[in-house]
């Protein structure tokens, strides 16, 4: 007869255990009742970088890594992309259902009307180096917007944590907009609320002196189902970090910056950044052999290829592909497209990577388009961020709304040396 639990005998001491199975899962604890002996610590389970370890259960994201399906709240990303835009599905990423019209406007006019940043965030943009990385001070300007806001630190407080996501949200494109504009020496432009969320964006970019400025529709939408993509990829690093420095009550400023920080590396959202210079380094479909032929030397990774849960393609990768074609028309073609599809078609092919699984992700085509589109190589990791902001803010919404949850803090397996007695330096 089956049953929902699982049987452990220790070899050790020939001792057997029946520890529940719930939703595929054993808890960990379950693990510490055996032992050799009563002074013993009890079994633990050893897993760098969490690759078989639940952190929380969840109700935002839905990935099945071999079937390449990703979903928010249920809904396919493919029918988001294409029916949805960013703002809406912010909304549905945080209350879990799609608003009605009257909760949308609602929403949308909040998130509108808190893009505006402290005028003496313009002062901490210029403590920058000139050349500072556009990331960098996004990580950095959204931990200081923690001093402006020290009500933030009322975690417990369900109208002050909403507080703090409206305006998260609203200004980190307002703090990219300066990072990129400080980057290139031009004068900061005041979001325009009469625009939406991703016009907005694109305007205080790109807007000069010129009085009859209009965002282009085209790349609008394109950065916005980009946004979509984005939004929230269940517990990833960035978000992992999220959550674990949310596990302390720290406050939502401070553990963002975190998680941007995360975020920031080239096998994570920096990866977009990495395969454009992978591209450019390439800098010609007639090199590309040769650079596959040292990846599968292990001399380097062919960036944008690879994920942790995907074992199929990305689903994210197919929509950007897509939308690459609608964004060219306007830009003209990236010539890094003809790079990319002849990578991807031999790394297809390729023994090496279909053994491993390897296809194509989210980054790999996402830095093209937005090259196309006139951003610096530096802003791709702050594009990222921007969506990701939503996704952040709902799993530290659930987390704390979550009993089972409390301060991370995992264990180790100690191999250092054993209690010794200090030598005075003469004597070493
Ligand atoms: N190029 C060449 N070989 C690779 C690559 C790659 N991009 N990715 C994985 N492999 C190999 C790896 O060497 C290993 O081979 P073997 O089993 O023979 O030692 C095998 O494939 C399994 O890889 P892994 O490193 O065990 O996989 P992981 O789950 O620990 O790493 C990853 C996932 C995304 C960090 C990795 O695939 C990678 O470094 N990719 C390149 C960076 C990248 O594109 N990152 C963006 C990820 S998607 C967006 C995001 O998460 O932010």
């Amino acid at each position: 007869m089956s049953k929902d639990t699982l049987t452990i005998t220790d070899n050790r001491t020939g001792r057997s255990y029946e520890i529940p199975v719930t939703h595929d899962t054993i808890q960990a604890m379950d693990l510490r009742q055996i032992k050799v002996n009563q002074d013993d610590f009890g079994l633990m389970t050893y897993d760098p970088g969490f690759t078989n370890t639940a952190s929380t259960k969840s109700t935002i994201t839905y990935i099945d890594g071999d079937k390449g399906i990703l979903r928010y709240r249920g809904y396919p990303i493919e029918q988001l992309a294409e029916h949805s835009n960013f703002v809406e599905v912010a909304y549905l990423t945080l209350f879990g259902e799609l608003p009605t019209q009257e909760q949308y406007n609602a929403w949308e006019y909040e998130i509108r009307h808190h893009t505006f940043v402290h005028e003496n965030i313009k002062q901490l943009m210029e403590a920058f180096r000139y050349d500072a990385h556009p990331m960098s001070m996004f990580i950095s300007t959204v931990a200081a917007l923690s001093t402006y806001y020290p009500e933030a630190r009322n975690i417990q407080d369900p109208k002050s944590r909403m507080k703090q996501i409206v305006r998260l949200i609203a200004k980190v494109p307002t703090i990219s907009a300066f990072s990129y504009r400080h980057s290139r020496g031009l004068p900061y432009v005041y979001p325009n609320n009469d625009l939406g969320y991703t016009e907005n964006f694109l305007y205080m970019l790109d807007k000069m002196g010129q009085t009859d400025y209009e965002v282009k529709s085209v790349l609008a939408r394109a950065l916005d189902v980009l946004f979509i993509l984005h939004v929230d990829h269940e517990q990833n690093c960035g978000t992992a970090t999220m959550r674990v420095i949310g596990s302390s009550h720290a406050d939502p400023y401070a553990s963002m910056a975190g998680a941007a920080a995360a975020l920031f590396g080239p096998l994570h959202g920096g990866a977009n950044e990495a395969v454009l210079r992978m591209l450019v380094e390439i800098g010609d479909v007639k090199n590309v052999p040769e650079f596959i032929k040292g990846v599968k030397n292990r001399e380097r990774l062919l960036m944008g290829f690879g994920h942790r849960v995907y074992k199929n393609y990305d689903p994210r990768a197919k929509i950007i592909k897509r939308i690459a074609d609608e964004v060219f028309e306007t830009t003209g073609r990236n010539p890094m497209l003809d790079i990319a599809l002849e990578l991807e078609r031999i790394a297809l092919e390729d023994e090496f990577f279909v053994q491993r699984n390897l296809y194509p992700n989210v980054d790999f085509y996402s830095g093209i388009i937005y090259q196309a589109m006139g951003f610096p190589v530096k802003m791709f990791p702050v594009l990222f961020a921007i969506p990701r902001t939503v996704g952040w803010l709902a799993q530290w919404q659930e987390l704390l709304g979550d009993s089972a949850q409390k301060i991370a803090r995992p264990r180790q397996i100690y191999l250092g040396a054993d209690t010794r007695d200090y030598l005075p330096m003469a004597n070493r």
